[in-house]
């Protein structure tokens, strides 16, 4: 039997001797190595940089600087993406230039957290790409849930939690939440507090159908909020990691990594599209976003919008 420890100091069992079919171990170490070093290869620009790359300059050494401290390695990120950013950075921080922020930030330490949150786009939603969920609810959940119980679902980039959710809610309406595992990650913490949480405003759960809020989410007492039922909160584990340093073992049968690829560098993306496409079980589904095309992994063949199946070739 293997157990691993998770958020909440509880033990989640997801091995064990009978089934022998549940999580295997991958070399993760070895392999979130290459990510790393794929990162790592995308060196700073050799030469001094020309007065017109000056802000340029500036903004990618700030960067590094900031996901340092984080301990995480802004070089797995588009530039033009980090670029973007700056304004809604410089905002949250009330900071008028880069060695402002940088003042700002080693002053008040606490503040890095708002930054990241600034600077990496967390936007999601309950049900997001109704077509996704449409063919998950109708065909891939059931398929699943009938040849196994339990079922192992990991949500990359999570963010505030409404996307592992919105599963969960599903697999509870299928009486398929226990036995598995549902594990959400992200780099954020303060997402992962909210995911956590699980409250949402009345504007978030708009795209919760009418049934599935009354069934399982309970309103605030303050009013206008909704905070998701104990009873899938309990189901669901969160935990904070950066996706270019570490994947989580398992064989999941289910692996969400949408809306967070398309910010990373093209080589730093496809290295993760192929470590993902292997820590699927064979019939295991990855779901990508809109404009996401997980074409470094061979192993998988398009299902629906954005949903591979991984086969045997
Ligand atoms: C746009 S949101 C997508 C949320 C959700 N997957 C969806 O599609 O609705 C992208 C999320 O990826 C997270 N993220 C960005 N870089 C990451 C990294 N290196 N490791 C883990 N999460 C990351 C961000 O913090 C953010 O919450």
């Amino acid at each position: 039997m293997r157990a691993v420890k998770f958020e909440r100091g509880e033990k989640h069992t997801v091995s064990s001797p009978t089934s022998q079919l549940t999580h295997i171990i991958f070399p993760a170490l070895a392999r979130s190595r290459k990510a790393l070093d794929l990162a790592r290869a995308v060196e700073p620009r050799p030469s001094p940089p020309a007065p017109t790359d000056d802000v340029e300059h500036e903004s990618t050494s700030f960067f590094a600087w900031l996901f340092g401290r984080v301990g995480m390695d802004s070089r797995g990120y588009r530039v033009e993406t980090l670029q973007r950013r700056l304004p809604a950075c410089l905002r949250v921080l009330h900071a008028s230039s880069l060695s402002h922020a940088r003042r700002i930030l080693e002053e008040t330490p606490s503040l890095v957290s708002v930054a990241m949150s600034a600077t990496l786009v967390g936007v999601t939603s309950f049900f997001r790409d109704a077509a996704v969920f449409d063919l998950l609810r109708q065909e891939v959940l059931p398929s699943i849930v009938s040849s196994r119980a339990g079922m192992y679902v990991w949500s990359i980039g999570c963010s505030d939690g409404a996307e592992l959710y919105s599963v969960a809610l599903l697999l509870a309406e299928i009486d398929a939440l226990v036995g598995g595992l549902l594990l959400g990650t992200d780099c954020r913490e303060d997402a992962l507090t909210r995911a956590r949480r699980g409250c949402f405003d009345a504007d978030a759960v708009t795209r919760v159908p009418p049934e599935l809020l009354r069934r399982y989410f309970v309103e605030t007492e303050a009013g206008g909020d909704w905070q998701v039922c104990p009873q899938i909160r309990r189901s669901v584990y969160w935990r904070a990691a950066d996706i270019m340093r570490a994947q989580e073992p398992g064989a999941w049968d289910l692996v969400f990594f949408r809306n967070a690829a398309m910010y990373f560098r093209p080589e730093v993306a496809e290295s993760l599209w192929e470590l993902l496409e292997k820590s699927l079980r064979y019939g295991g589904v990855l779901v990508v976003g809109k404009a996401e095309r997980p074409t470094s992994a061979k192993q998988l063949t398009a299902i629906g919008p954005g949903v591979y199946r991984r086969i045997r070739t």
